[in-house]
């Protein structure tokens, strides 16, 4: 039987050995807090190239410094950010895998200190600041830190793109309801709330010809909020622009709890491939190679996203691999174990 999970995919001219993606995960480790590339970085993502990740996907990094969720997220608005970030895609392409990175924006979700921005004057909980409803000189702004990030990051040789449009964070504020209540082009109906997304991706797309995955929470968990089906017109609006890849995520819109288990946002990645036509990628607890292997076999996505368990075990796509009963090339360096 073939694997489909250790298949190589093309994905618009750049071919991943594999469907393993590490998912995007915040280390908080750039303890000078200057958003730079620390040696935490460098030796927790080149341990999952070595460990044979197809493609290595660098944590949320901040456009802006008042972007960051945290004064220890890593950061790629200054010039200054490129020489590390050169360095950590280097590691990774010559241990075999491809780089990615997540370009974001914390909006209201910020814990920076100073002023925090959102498309409207409310507060995430009882405990966040109320942010700075942004004036379109703002939005000019973030879109223009957007265009440089895509710029940088080609500088810094990542093969693929991803803009976070999840989690709560700005670019997923201005799509929701629950917390976009502008009355200018920038709110109300669908089509407003998507101007800003829309207007990120055509300026990222001015910079960037290559790969494009942008990442949405495609349940809100809340009936006023975007639902499923918002989210495959917004899928289908992002493919016409020529976003290549729509990373299904979930939740941390508005603080609400909702119940996860197995493959809980297989879903909402199935219903955007079938219904936009677009490739997607599967994340939340996936976490054996039979499961992947059922999502990529049904055609319920394109790629596998794997967060948790990566951090647990590097060396994942081996244990997913042993599991299946496939071969899976290792580094020389390991021959006699592997
Ligand atoms: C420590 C940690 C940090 C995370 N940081 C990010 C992030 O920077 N960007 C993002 O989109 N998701 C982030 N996530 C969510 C993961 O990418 C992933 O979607 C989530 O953990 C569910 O997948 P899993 O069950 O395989 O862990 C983070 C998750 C964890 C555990």
């Amino acid at each position: 039987m073939e694997s489909a999970l250790f298949s190589p995919h093309i994905i618009k001219g750049v071919t991943l050995k594999n469907r393993i993606v590490m998912s995007p995960m915040c280390m908080y480790s750039c303890f000078e807090e200057d958003g730079k590339v620390t040696n935490w970085h460098l030796t927790h993502y080149t341990s999952r190239a070595v460990g044979q990740v197809g493609l290595v996907m660098i944590e949320a990094t901040a456009v802006k410094p008042e972007g960051r969720i945290s004064p220890n997220d890593l950061g790629i608005w200054d010039a200054a950010h490129v020489e590390g970030l050169k360095q950590l895609t280097h590691q990774l392409h010559k241990n075999g895998s491809h780089a990615a990175i997540q370009l974001a924006h914390a909006g209201r979700k910020s814990q920076v200190e100073g002023a925090i921005y959102g498309p409207s004057p409310i507060a995430f909980d009882h405990k966040s600041r109320v942010p700075i409803e942004m004036t379109k000189a703002d939005i000019d702004d973030v879109i223009q830190a957007f265009a440089l990030a895509a710029r940088r990051s080609k500088e810094a040789g990542f093969d693929i793109i991803e803009i976070h449009s999840a989690h709560g964070y700005l670019l997923n504020e201005f799509l929701s309801p629950l917390t976009n209540k502008r009355t200018d082009e920038y709110g109300g109906n669908l089509t407003n709330r998507y101007r800003l997304l829309k207007e990120v991706i055509d300026a990222v797309k001015s910079e960037w010809s290559g790969p494009l995955f942008v990442r949405v929470s495609a349940n809100e968990y809340d009936n006023q909020g975007n639902s499923i089906e918002n989210y495959v017109q917004i899928a289908q609006m992002m493919k016409e622009q020529g976003v290549d890849l729509i990373d299904c995520s979930s939740g941390a819109v508005i603080p609400t709890r909702f119940d996860v288990f197995p493959g809980y946002q297989v879903p909402y990645a199935e219903t955007i491939k079938r219904n936009a036509h677009i490739q997607t990628g599967a994340v939340g607890l996936i976490t054996t190679g039979i499961q992947a292997e059922e999502i990529l076999k049904n055609g319920r996505a394109d790629l596998i996203f794997i967060g948790r368990e990566l951090l647990r075990n590097p060396y994942w796509p081996k244990t997913a691999a042993q599991e299946l009963g496939v071969t899976v090339e290792g580094p020389g360096q390991y021959s006699r174990a592997w």
